[in-house]
């Protein structure tokens, strides 16, 4: 069974011995204070390191057990019934699901291969503007495009112009395989946006550790609501990602791991051009994903079993749509945890699927 379904590093790429030593280094300093409770939002020798390597203040960070308990709080605190929430369409499944458990609007802005659709995006503004939008501008889950620069500078204006929040989730932003780094939506509007990152990618997703940056007062407003939840986050593996980033260990880990996942991004995208003909899917120059769009009849419900047949896992691609029935060709290429030859195998073993057995030409 080839799985390509999950979005996860694969697992001979984690700094085992460094994070040994990094644990013991800081368990040796620092133990009383991690082994003890530390309020939200935790160790503070870690969070004025975030902030100075950042260029902002110790109060504009908080930090949280993953990226994505952080986006739960954000819209716990931010959202209720009655406002509105934009999102990208398609986007990460599981931040489509926090934005709908919020009880908020949510409002699916389609999503073009440099950024969401900037004339629906203004109708909808018309229409009422949102609390927030939710955007992964750099290697987006799950198509793997990047806003372009015109597009995010649009954004940012329009955020101040509506007093909206951008929350930027940029797990994906450090692994760029190919081309240059655009200015993140923090850098052209920071006053607006509280940008996600997330350790999971670049380090561990097992540590748990992410952070955002944003507005002191919606910091202090999330912190105060993760205090009142879980009093402080788990502080040993923050002591633990302090200390390997004091040593400096993090570039060499980033370069390592983009010098992986190239050739891995390039063999899927090969693989594709080759097995999969009337297909539509963007050229991602980063991050996990490739999303490509399927021939025309195809069916998720018929497509997944078919697929299981033939050993391979998918995701059902439903899932990253507000309007699920939208989701019907869309399937979500994962591309970081397969060898070059696994992907070749994947993709050759996906074509009948696709074309003979749907009987679709
Ligand atoms: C866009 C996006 N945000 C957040 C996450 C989750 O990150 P974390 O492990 O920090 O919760 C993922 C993981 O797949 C992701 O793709």
């Amino acid at each position: 069974m080839i799985n390509l379904t999950r979005g996860v590093p694969p697992v001979d790429v984690f700094p085992t011995e460094d994070l040994i030593s990094a644990a013991e280094r800081n368990m040796r300093a620092d133990g009383k204070t991690v082994l003890q409770y530390v309020q939200a939002p935790g160790y503070r020798p870690l969070l004025e390191w975030l902030a100075q390597d950042n260029g902002v203040k110790p109060e504009e960070v908080f930090m949280g057990n993953s990226s994505l308990e952080i986006f739960a709080f954000l819209t716990t605190v931010l959202l209720k019934p009655g406002l509105r929430a934009f999102v990208e369409s398609p986007s990460y499944d599981r931040a489509n699901l926090l934005l709908q458990r919020s009880g908020a609007e949510v409002v699916p802005i389609p999503l073009e291969v440099d950024g969401v659709d900037l004339n629906a995006f203004e109708a909808e503004l018309k229409r009422g503007a949102p609390t927030l939008f939710y955007i992964i501008a750099d290697f987006q889950n799950p198509m793997g495009t990047t806003t372009s620069l015109a597009k995010r500078q649009k954004i940012a204006e329009w955020a101040r112009q509506y007093n909206f929040w951008i929350v930027e989730d940029s797990p994906y932003r450090p692994l760029r395989y190919f081309g240059e780094d655009i200015p993140s939506l923090r850098e052209l509007a920071p006053e607006r946006v509280l940008q996600l990152s997330s350790f999971s990618k670049i380090l561990a997703p097992g540590l748990r550790m992410g952070y955002v940056i944003g507005d002191a007062a919606v910091i202090k407003s999330v912190t105060k609501y993760a205090n009142n939840t879980y009093i402080g986050p788990v502080t040993p593996t923050q002591g633990m990602v302090y200390e390997y980033l004091k040593a400096g260990l993090l570039p060499a880990n980033l370069e390592k791991l983009r010098n992986l996942y190239r050739p891995r991004l390039k063999a899927m995208l090969d693989a594709i051009d080759r097995y999969l003909p009337g297909t539509t899917f963007p050229r991602p120059e980063g991050g996990f994903f490739i999303g490509v769009t399927l021939p025309e009849g195809t069916k998720m419900d018929v497509l997944l079993p078919r697929a299981a047949e033939a050993g391979l896992k998918l995701t059902d691609g439903r899932g990253f749509y507000i309007n699920p029935a939208e989701g019907e060709r869309f399937l979500r290429l994962p591309f970081c945890s397969l060898t070059p030859e696994e992907i070749e195998d994947a993709m050759k073993a996906l074509q009948p699927v696709i074309y003979e057995n749907l009987a679709v030409k």
